[in-house]
């Protein structure tokens, strides 16, 4: 027996989102069925229905989301119907050549639903990184759902199933930043502040954040950047360095995602330095750079898939620090919205308007 639940889909390129039925299967062996409470509004979402990602639409839309497990198939142990969870879409598969050499943030091979969810009509349906949660219901495998204290706020704690996470694991876990470094962050959205308040929480002596609007500057001191750079006023290689002893600072997180934001980062960056990349660039873009300088700086060059967590490790204690008031997660959620607002939210974050616009379901 399948339900016909509400989703938000993508048609085509470029086009406005919307709410239309769409058919949930019961889970099938290793599947869970999650009513959603909350699923915020991300970039990666834009990107998807602008064809930035692929062009399997229609795309079901949302992935940064908390729920209640509803039913669970066969052979699913690690959750039960009524827990409290976060979705991810890194459910690691144990097998495969990185997780059996024990780095399994790298894993090659992460689990999702088999079976499709449907439109009305029976067409399949990609769900935004295998999750797909603008929805009243969704499917995913058991493995991308975290159970985590259920009474902490959904709509606060779901962002750590995609940008909150990516941006705190971006500063925490692939640049390691640690106690007296110094630190820049380039594109102060959802993600850039998680990974400001990342560096923050870790003990960064020096946190740079730049960003193209002031409004975003303004709320990445909030998360702790110690000095702020608006990118339309002033050089922001020369700044960052000005700002660290003409040197560059340890790590430059680049959570933007385009050629000429990584170059920023990659020229920002001390010697020995580490460059993270956590925006994602379109399949068009291109670097071109004197490759003698990737030779004279040395130091490290880094892309950040999903923060490098791992949700069973990394999702219940930052939940944990932000209910004893250490990380202050709620400052995430600029407003709470419904279904049907997911296209107004994205002209919101176009403008800037927004950090996370998280719809309640
Ligand atoms: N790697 C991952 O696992 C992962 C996970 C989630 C999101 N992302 C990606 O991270 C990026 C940021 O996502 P978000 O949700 O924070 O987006 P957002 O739109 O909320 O934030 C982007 C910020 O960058 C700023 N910006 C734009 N151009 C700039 C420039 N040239 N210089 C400085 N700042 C600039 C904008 O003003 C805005 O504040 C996106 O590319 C998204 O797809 C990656
Ligand atoms: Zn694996
Ligand atoms: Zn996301």
């Amino acid at each position: 027996m399948s339900q016909t639940v509400r989703g938000v889909i993508s048609r085509a390129k470029n086009q406005p989102v919307e709410l239309v039925d769409i058919v949930i299967p019961d889970p099938g062996p290793g599947e869970v069925v999650v009513d959603i409470t909350a699923c915020g509004v991300c970039h990666t979402d834009l990107t998807y229905r602008d064809g930035g990602i692929n062009d399997d639409y229609p795309f079901l839309l949302g992935h940064e989301a908390a729920g209640t497990v509803e039913s669970v198939g066969a052979g699913v142990t690690s959750v039960a119907p009524g827990d409290f969870v976060i979705l991810n879409w890194r459910a690691v598969c144990g097998q495969c050549r990185a997780c059996k050499r024990g780095r399994p943030h790298l894993c090659f091979d992460t689990f999702n639903a088999e079976q499709p969810m449907t439109l009305t009509d029976g067409t399949a349906l990609s769900p935004a990184l295998g999750i797909g949660a603008f929805a009243d219901k969704t499917l995913v495998h058991a493995g991308q759902c975290t159970k985590v204290d259920e009474n902490a706020d959904p709509a606060v704690v779901g962002l750590l199933g995609c940008g909150v996470m990516a941006g705190i694991g971006a500063a925490i876990n692939t640049g390691a930043v640690t106690r007296d470094d110094t630190v820049a962050v380039i594109g102060c959205g959802g993600v850039g502040d998680a990974a400001v308040a990342g560096a923050k929480l870790v003990g960064a002596k020096k946190i740079i954040a730049v960003d193209t609007d002031n409004t975003k500057l303004d709320w990445a001191r909030d998360f702790g950047a110690t000095h702020t750079i608006n990118a339309t006023e002033l050089d922001v290689v020369e700044t960052i360095q000005d700002l660290t002893g003409g040197f560059g600072a340890d790590v430059v997180i680049d959570a933007v995602g385009r050629p000429e934001t990584w170059k920023q980062a990659f020229y920002a960056r001390d010697l020995a330095g580490t460059v993270v990349l956590v925006g994602v660039p379109t399949p068009d873009m291109r670097l071109d750079m004197p490759l003698v300088d990737f030779f004279s700086h040395g130091g490290s060059l880094k892309s950040s898939w999903y923060g490098d967590c791992l949700p069973e490790r990394d999702f219940p204690t930052l939940v944990d620090l932000y209910r004893q008031g250490r990380l202050p997660l709620e400052k995430f959620v600029t407003e709470r919205i419904g279904l049907g607002d997911v296209e107004a939210a994205f002209a919101k974050m176009h403008s800037g308007e927004v950090l996370r616009s998280v719809v309640i379901l």
